[in-house]
């Protein structure tokens, strides 16, 4: 069965890591057929629009996205992007590499993040002059298909034991409260065991000793803060993949940006993305590929070549080529 396969580069490094991604996916000589669109600060410049319809169709109708970055159009592409494949969950692991220079080379987590909700709802009011709220949105529905998600990502792997629910009810009583007690429940229901941190200790405890935690399910905001802060453990942005997963497709990108000070340069490290693009493989059910691309990726990482953002001189295009030549 041929799957369609959305390729939505964007702007800056994005044109140079994506089509990396789908060099190193064509070279697994699978069934895809690669559609590619625009979306982004270029394409706005152009035609007045940062996400064009055919783009957010495309997503919406694709078997897989694969993205790149927007650059100060970010949230009007991506934020839309995840709600054309439907995403309620983004899982972004954070996982030090052998030979990488990380702050934390023991770092191995996984962030189960909600992706639609809490303060990214979009309920914000300028009231007076000196007056603005933001009204945080927190639903049973969204937390109850969360935890379910969770409790499928660890009974599926046999190297998690469960998970920790990371939250701030002890402030955000109504809200945070709902999510920790509706995840919990769920969890319970389904017999997997987990553990309770508040989001402020978390940050302090993943620092000292990431070791101590495994997969992480916490509200929007807080997932998307505390897995940059878990990059920074592991050795910086060009290393973290991510994937935003709906019932029924899928987006996937790398963690950064456009990264505006080499773009062009052909020198941005293809890691993260290529990581993403052995994330959708598994996705779409191909396992035994996606551990070849995972694998191939975490030789190269650690033997070189590599791009200077991990201290080497190698180009873009080396490193991919390094990554094909090893599949
Ligand atoms: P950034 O992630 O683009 O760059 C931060 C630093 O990390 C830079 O020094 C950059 O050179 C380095 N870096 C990032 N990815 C790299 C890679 N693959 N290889 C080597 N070095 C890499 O974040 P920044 O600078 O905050 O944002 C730049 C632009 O990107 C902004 O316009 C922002 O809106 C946009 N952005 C878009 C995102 C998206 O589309 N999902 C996410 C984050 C930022
Ligand atoms: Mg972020």
């Amino acid at each position: 069965m041929t799957h369609e396969i959305a390729v939505i580069p964007g702007d800056g490094i994005g044109q140079e890591v994506t089509p990396a991604a789908v060099d190193v996916l064509e070279a697994l000589e699978i069934d895809f057929e690669f559609v590619e669109a625009d979306a982004g600060d270029a394409v706005k410049e152009e035609t007045g629009e940062a996400l064009p319809a055919e783009t957010y169709e495309l997503a919406a109708s694709a078997d897989a996205t694969l993205f790149g970055a927007a650059g100060e159009t970010a949230a009007d592409v991506i934020l839309p992007l995840r709600e054309a494949v439907d995403s309620f969950v983004n899982i972004r692991p954070a996982k030090a590499y052998p030979g990488i220079d990380a702050v934390r080379p023991e770092t191995d987590l996984v962030f189960l993040r909600e992706n639609t909700e809490g303060v990214y709802a979009g309920h914000e009011d300028r009231l007076t002059q000196d007056v603005s709220t933001l009204t945080r949105v927190v639903t049973e529905s969204a937390s109850e298909q969360l935890a379910e998600f969770a409790c499928d990502y660890v009974a599926e792997a046999d190297d998690h034991d469960g998970f920790s629910i990371v939250h701030k009810a002890n402030v955000m009583r109504e809200t945070d409260g709902l999510f920790r007690d509706t995840v919990k429940d769920v969890a319970d229901e389904n017999g997997v065991e987990t553990d309770e941190v508040l989001m402020d200790a978390f940050a302090t405890r993943v620092c000292l000793d990431p070791e101590q935690f495994d997969v992480v399910v916490c509200p929007n905001l807080a997932g998307d803060v505390l897995s940059d802060l878990a990059a920074g453990l592991v050795g910086g942005l060009g290393l973290l993949p991510s994937a935003n997963v709906g019932p029924e497709r899928a987006l996937f990108e790398p963690v950064h940006g456009t990264a505006p000070d080499i773009a062009g340069e052909g020198v941005a490290n293809p890691a993260a993305t290529i990581i993403s693009a052995a994330m959708m493989l598994e996705h779409l059910g191909y396992d035994e590929e996606s551990v070849a691309v995972h694998e191939a990726v975490e030789d190269t990482l650690e033997n070189g070549p590599r791009t200077p953002d991990l201290g080497g001189d190698a180009s873009t295009e080396d490193v991919t080529q390094a990554i094909i030549e090893r599949l």
